[in-house]
C-alpha cells in the first residue's frame, strides 16, 4: 500500500527561530518514516514582502541546511525549492479562479500584513493562501504539520480542494491540519500574548536556531514575566507558561512534573536551568548546520533531485486539473 502524504514548509525570510522548531520542523522529523513527506522552502512566498534577492538565496540555502540538521534526512523525505517546480504557480492561477475575493479578504495574515505593510499593500500578499492551497493539493497531500497560525490558510485548502472536486469531479485529496497540543505557538519572548515572529523588530523577543550560547542565555534572562513571582503553569502567567512549554518540549520532561521541580522557587533558576535546555537542544543542530553550509555542492544536489521527483507528482496532478478544467492539450 501507498504510504500517506505530508506536505509542509517555511519561508526563507530572514532566520528560523525555536518557534518555526518547536511549531513544525521537529514535527516534521517524526512523520518521515511513516509518511512519503515532501519539505518545501517557499521562496515564492517569501517574495510577499520585500526581500532582498541576494539575500534570499543566501536564506534560501540556510533554510535548506537547516531542515537538513533538524533531521530531515534527504534519503527519506523529498527537500526541494517551491520555484523550481513551476508547477506551483501554474495551480496557483486555476485556484485563484475559484478563489472567492471575500473569503482571502477574511485571511488573519493578510489582515494583519495589510495593516502593517500599507506602502507594500500587494496583490501577492492576498493570494498567498492560494498559492499555499496548490503547494498541498498538487501532491495529493494527506496531513499538513504547522503551526496554530497556519489553521486558517489550511482551512482554505481544504475548501479550494472541495469546491473542486465538487466542480469538476474528484481530484485532490483534502488535506488534515496537523497542529500539536503543545508548542504550535510558543509566543513572543517581551510580549507574551504575541507569537514568536523572526520578523519582530525586537531581537529579544525571539531565539533563533542559530544564536549563540550567550545570546540565548541572555535573551532568557530578559524574558518577560510577571510579578506574581512564583512557578506555575496558567492562563495568568502567559510568559511562564511559554517559558515551561518551551523547557518541555525540548527536554521531553512533562509540564507538571517541570512545575513541581521549581515549585517554591523564584524565576531565576528556572531561566538559568531552561537556557542550558535550550542550548543542548540546538547545539547538536548548529554543529550539523556548520558542516552543510560548508558544503554547498551536496546541498545543491539535494536540492536537484528534490526538485525532480517534487516535480514528477506535481505535474500528475496539474495534467488532471489542466484536463478538467477543459484546457487542450499540447
Ligand atoms: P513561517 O516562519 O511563517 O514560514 O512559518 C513556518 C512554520 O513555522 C509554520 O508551520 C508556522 O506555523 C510555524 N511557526 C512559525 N512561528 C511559530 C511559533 N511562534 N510557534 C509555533 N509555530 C510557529
Ligand atoms: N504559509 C506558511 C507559513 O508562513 C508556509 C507555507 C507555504 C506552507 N506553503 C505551505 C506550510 C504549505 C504548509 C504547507 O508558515
Amino acid at each position: 500500500m501507498d504510504k500517506k502524504v505530508v506536505f509542509s514548509g517555511v519561508q526563507p525570510s530572514g532566520k528560523l527561530t525555536i518557534g518555526n522548531y518547536l511549531g513544525a520542523i521537529k514535527n516534521w522529523v517524526e512523520l518521515q518514516d511513516e509518511y512519503d513527506c515532501y519539505y518545501c522552502i517557499v521562496d515564492l512566498h517569501a517574495i510577499t514582502i520585500p526581500q532582498v534577492p541576494k539575500e534570499l538565496r543566501r536564506s534560501t540555502l540556510e533554510v535548506l541546511a537547516l531542515y537538513m540538521a533538524c533531521g530531515i534526512d534527504p534519503d527519506k523525505s523529498t527537500i526541494f525549492i517551491q520555484s523550481h517546480v513551476p508547477a506551483h504557480t501554474e495551480l496557483t492561477w486555476v485556484l485563484n479562479t475559484i478563489s472567492y475575493m471575500g473569503q482571502l479578504g477574511r485571511m488573519t495574515q493578510y489582515k494583519e500584513k495589510s495593516r502593517r505593510s500599507e506602502e507594500n499593500l500587494n496583490a501577492g500578499l492576498f493570494t498567498y493562501p492560494v498559492l499555499m492551497a496548490a503547494d498541498i493539493l498538487l501532491y495529493q497531500t494527506d496531513l499538513v504539520p504547522v503551526g496554530e497560525d497556519q489553521k486558517q490558510h489550511l482551512e482554505l485548502a481544504r475548501d479550494l480542494a472541495i469546491r473542486f472536486n465538487n466542480k469538476y469531479s474528484e481530484t485532490f485529496k483534502v488535506p488534515e491540519p496537523g497542529i500539536k497540543d503543545v508548542g504550535a505557538k510558543i509566543m513572543s519572548l517581551q510580549s507574551p500574548e504575541a507569537k514568536m515572529s523572526k520578523s519582530d523588530a525586537d531581537e529579544n523577543a525571539y531565539i533563533l536556531l542559530l544564536d549563540d550560547k550567550d545570546t540565548i542565555r541572555r535573551k532568557i534572562k530578559r524574558a518577560v514575566t510577571d510579578s506574581l513571582g512564583t512557578i506555575a503553569y496558567n492562563d495568568e502567567q502567559l510568559g511562564l507558561k511559554n517559558l515551561i512549554e518551551i523547557y518541555s518540549i525540548f527536554s521531553g520532561e512533562k509540564i507538571p512534573s517541570i512545575v513541581n521541580k521549581y515549585e517554591g522557587q523564584g524565576y531565576g533558576k528556572f531561566k538559568e536551568d531552561l537556557a542550558e535546555v535550550v542550548i543542548d537542544g540546538i547545539s547538536n543542530i548548529q554543529e550539523k548546520y556548520n558542516y552543510l553550509m560548508d558544503n554547498k555542492d551536496y546541498l545543491e544536489k539535494i536540492y536537484i533531485k528534490g526538485a525532480e521527483k517534487a516535480e514528477y507528482q506535481a505535474l500528475k496532478t496539474l495534467r488532471k486539473v489542466y484536463k478538467k478544467v477543459g484546457f487542450l492539450p499540447r
